[in-house]
């Protein structure tokens, strides 16, 4: 049983984040994935998510490709996760070539392209362009 781990916000779930998890799955027989929760990408990324940590949770664990999803509550705790989950190779976007290689000792570190074109910020940009005035609809 090879187990592969990754992580990630997954904030309104995109093309992007299905690739990933998909072909994260297909480099083993059981995934499993580290959802940060909305403190957590408060101090990563400046803003919290639209959707709940439960909710991204929810939908990251109804994907066929998924198999057990836990809350990342630390960035520094991922040597401890990838021990508690038995994971043998961990999977981060190429966003982040590099910057992981320190577990390397744990278990196999891949960096795999992301998905041109889209992310969440984008999205909420786009978004926001369409209903600049999001009072008008409420
Ligand atoms: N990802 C990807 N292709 C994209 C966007 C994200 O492969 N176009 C991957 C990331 O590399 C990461 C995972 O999806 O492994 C979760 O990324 P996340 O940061 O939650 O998504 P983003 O869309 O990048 O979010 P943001 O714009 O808020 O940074």
């Amino acid at each position: 049983m090879k187990t592969v781990i990754t992580f990630g916000t997954y904030d309104l779930l995109h093309i992007g984040h299905v690739r990933i998890l998909q072909r994260s799955a297909a480099l083993g027989d059981r995934l499993v994935v580290g959802v940060s929760c909305s403190d957590l990408n408060l101090s990563k990324k400046g803003r919290a998510p639209v959707y709940t940590t439960e909710d991204r949770m929810a939908i990251i664990s109804a994907l066929e490709c998924v198999d057990e999803v836990f809350v990342e509550k630390s960035l520094e705790a991922k040597g401890e996760y990838i021990q508690k989950y038995g994971a043998d190779v961990l999977v981060m976007g190429d966003d982040w070539e590099g910057r992981f290689d320190e577990f390397k000792s744990l278990c196999e570190v891949v960096y795999l392209p992301r998905t041109v074109g889209i992310s969440t910020s984008k999205l909420i940009a786009d978004i926001s362009d369409i209903n600049p005035d999001p009072e008008s609809h409420s």
